[in-house]
């Protein structure tokens, strides 16, 4: 497997390290072949080069088998252009449309809600990725004066609200998951979410055996705090995925324990950790590398190799469980530290089986 590695910013270079670590395990135990290439493309590439993303840069992407990218975002680059060409630059160019968020508690002591088991939460939420409020239509008149006027449009398409709440139903019955959730805010935004309730209700009648259900966004992160356990698979837009799943990461332990991919099934997906690129963690060996090594496993599992994947998260959840992690799940170890015995747990295993 060609992937592309794009490093990225502050702690996005850190805990793309240790995912890099995890694959090239991966390789070493199973015999496979992963040819790591490293892009440079940063914030520091930005203010030394004045390039975000060469003119070419998302035909070279698409050439690659997989993506893995770290966090974009610099304080040195205030209006991060430089992650909006290169981070949502190739969502919208390789139509990577479906934002895969797995929300899974690997161990009880993390989640900050009282008596919660690990089967409480476990849920995948499907964010829409190339369309809604990031899409940058909009504009600012009579900006800096008093009569500003700002107007940021949010786009919603037959088509792009078709192939992604399907994609969900879809996983759902692929993975024994019995019950899908649509949250949209379709009683005030009563344009672009009738679109979600017309697609969502002629869809779910093709599912029989999937429970269809439909929440407001804000009933929604009421009920994943009240009863998270309700959830089983959850579809949404781009704004709203994108809130909702930072309070899906703190439900596993923090923002550092999510992983997520962003694909177009069958081409050339990208994969990530949800966090940003935290500046005053930057640089400190602080950082948790858990989310962008959970990510390593999911670009895995969707190159198919389903052993190699598993063989990952379990060695995760080892030194999760056995507290061999950071200070933010409690731990004692340092970003390097955990992604070394994260690699010498895939070893040990794989070596034991
Ligand atoms: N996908 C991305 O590239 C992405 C996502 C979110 C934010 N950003 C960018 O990152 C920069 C910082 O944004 P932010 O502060 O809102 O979000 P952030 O995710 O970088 O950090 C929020 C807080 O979460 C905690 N945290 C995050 N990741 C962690 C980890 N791996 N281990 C331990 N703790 C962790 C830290 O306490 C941090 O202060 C901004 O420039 C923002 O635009 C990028």
């Amino acid at each position: 497997m060609r992937i592309a590695v794009i490093p990225g910013d502050g702690i996005g270079v850190e805990t793309t390290a240790e995912a890099v670590k995890a694959l090239r395990a991966v390789g070493d135990v199973f015999g496979r072949q992963l040819d790591l290439e490293t892009l440079p493309w940063s914030a520091d590439h930005y203010l030394e080069t004045g390039v975000t993303i060469p003119p070419d840069g998302y035909a070279m992407l698409r050439e690659f088998d997989a993506i893995f990218i770290g966090a974009l975002g610099d304080p040195r680059v205030p209006d991060n252009r430089h992650a909006r060409d290169i981070l949502l630059g190739t969502r919208f160019e390789l139509d990577l449309y479906v934002n895969y968020r797995p929300v899974r508690l690997l161990d009880a002591r993390l989640c900050p809600l009282k008596d919660r088991s690990t089967a409480d939460v476990n849920f995948i939420v499907f964010r829409e990725n190339t369309e809604g409020l990031y899409v940058n239509v909009g504009g600012r008149f009579k900006a800096g004066t008093d009569d500003e006027v700002a107007i940021q449009e949010e786009l919603n398409t037959y088509k792009g609200v078709h192939r992604i709440v399907k994609h969900a139903f879809e996983f759902a019955k692929a993975n024994g998951r019995c019950r899908v959730c649509m949250a949209d805010k379709s009683n005030a935004m009563t344009h672009g979410h009738a679109l979600w309730q017309r697609v969502f209700k002629e869809l779910a009648p093709r599912y029989p055996g999937i429970e269809a259900r439909h929440l407001y966004i804000d009933a929604l992160v009421l009920l994943m705090v009240q009863n998270p356990s309700q959830f089983d698979v959850i579809v949404t837009n781009n704004l709203f995925g994108d809130i909702i799943t930072d309070l899906g990461a703190q439900l596993q332990g923090g923002l550092g324990m999510a992983a997520s991919g962003n694909l177009h099934p069958g081409r050339t997906s990208m994969f990530e950790p949800v966090h940003g690129s935290a500046p005053k963690y930057a640089g400190k060996n602080v950082a948790n590398p858990v989310g962008a090594i959970l990510s390593a496993a999911l670009m895995l599992e969707y190159a198919g190799w389903k052993d190699e994947a598993e063989a990952v998260e379990a060695a995760v959840k080892e030194s999760v469980v056995s507290g061999n992690g950071t200070a933010e799940i409690g731990g004692t170890l340092g970003t390097r530290e955990t992604g070394d015995y994260i690699a010498d747990v895939i070893k040990t295993n794989q070596k034991a089986h």
